[in-house]
């Protein structure tokens, strides 16, 4: 099942705050109904953000009435703005809209704008349905034969083009024969875990069970778990790592049993505007989120909540990254860059 659809004439959206009970499209050509599904999560999941913010833009491009070519892409910038304020962590919303608007700039003829955004974020979705293929491949031989994996949030098919990040790699090594059981943490407070990771490993037939995020130092502490794998929303130029909060408190858990951190993340993820993870915008949700959840009242009337959407992971308890063009190994900075060196595609560091 994917988040976002697109056959050349229909734009759907899955709407995920209603998983797993209801399975239900958002279906639009207006941007300001795809940043609102961003703002509500219904489209969620850093790489399925920046494809939805890349349709938003061209979307609105085909609204905009002007023959001036200054005032046509002056008022797309007006709204790409407005579409990557949607959400501030996950960096592949900025990356997929900046991108979006170096192709519009390209254009001479206004009139052939439009069209050329379309066939980008089409591209932009496609580019990131083959990553996450090629993430899961790279990331597979890292994992043992048998043995138990924790994961966080959720990393699917609903957080990317398709197929995933960190569920990516999972599926994959059990695609290969590997016999791996998976942790699941709900991931409090909109339980992305709960919700959507179980509902995407059950219909894959995985192995799983859904634990409570408190549930899973002793998990390691028992022996079930080999290793941790997640996925990020930005990843600084020096491998500190936001990601869905609770992940940096599993980084620190796994260091202490001494099992590795694996992060797997397509490269539009790595910002190398980010020195380091300060750098990191990081997200405060709705108070009535956690007192709130889904509805039911579960603590006193107007307590102070705090809600970082995301952590940091510092990158010292990172182990290695997962990229599409292969494994990433410390020192982050240096390895990031030759990755990232058009010569050394496809080539581990
Ligand atoms: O708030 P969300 O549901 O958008 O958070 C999603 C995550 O934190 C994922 O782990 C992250 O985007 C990487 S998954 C491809």
């Amino acid at each position: 099942m994917r988040a976002i659809e697109w056959d050349g004439k229909e734009f759907k959206l899955l709407d995920q705050t209603r998983l797993p009970q209801t399975i239900e499209y958002i279906k639009t050509g207006d941007y300001r109904v795809i940043v609102e599904a961003i703002k509500r999560l219904s489209v969620r999941g850093a790489p399925a953000i920046g494809i939805a913010a890349a349709f938003a833009l061209a979307f609105a491009s085909k609204k905009i009435v002007s023959s001036s070519r200054s005032t046509f892409l002056n008022e797309l910038d007006r709204i790409a703005s407005e579409i990557e304020s949607a959400r501030p962590t996950a960096v592949n919303l900025r990356w997929a809209v900046q991108r979006m608007m170096k192709r519009a700039g390209s254009i001479q003829k206004v009139s052939g704008i439009p069209e050329a955004m379309l066939h980008e974020a089409e591209r932009i979705r496609l580019e990131d349905i083959q990553m996450c293929k090629q993430i899961g491949l790279h990331g597979a031989q890292l994992l043992p034969d048998s043995g138990g994996v924790i994961t966080h949030c959720n990393t699917g098919a609903l957080a990317t083009g398709d197929y995933g990040t960190a569920q990516s790699v999972i599926v994959t090594a059990i695609e290969q024969g590997k016999k791996l059981h998976v942790y699941a943490g709900e991931t409090r407070p909109l339980l992305q875990g709960a919700r959507l990771t179980m509902f995407e490993l059950e219909a894959r037939g995985v192995n799983a069970t859904l634990i409570t995020d408190n549930t899973a130092a002793f998990v390691m502490k028992q022996g079930k778990a080999n290793l941790i794998i997640t996925g990020a929303d930005r990843i600084a130029a020096n491998g500190d790592t936001a990601n869905k909060i609770g992940t940096y408190g599993l980084a620190v858990l796994a260091n202490y049993h001494s099992i590795p951190f694996y992060v797997a993340a397509p490269t539009s993820t790595i910002d190398p505007d980010c020195p380091d993870g300060s750098a990191i915008p990081i997200e405060e949700r709705n108070p009535g989120e956690v007192t709130h959840p889904f509805d039911v009242q579960i603590a006193p009337d107007n307590v102070d909540v705090y809600s970082p959407a995301f952590d940091i992971t510092p990158h010292h308890l990172i182990t290695a990254f997962i990229t599409e063009h292969g494994v990433v190994s410390p020192p982050f900075k240096d390895n990031f860059k030759k990755q990232t060196d058009p010569g050394k595609v496809n080539q581990p560091v």
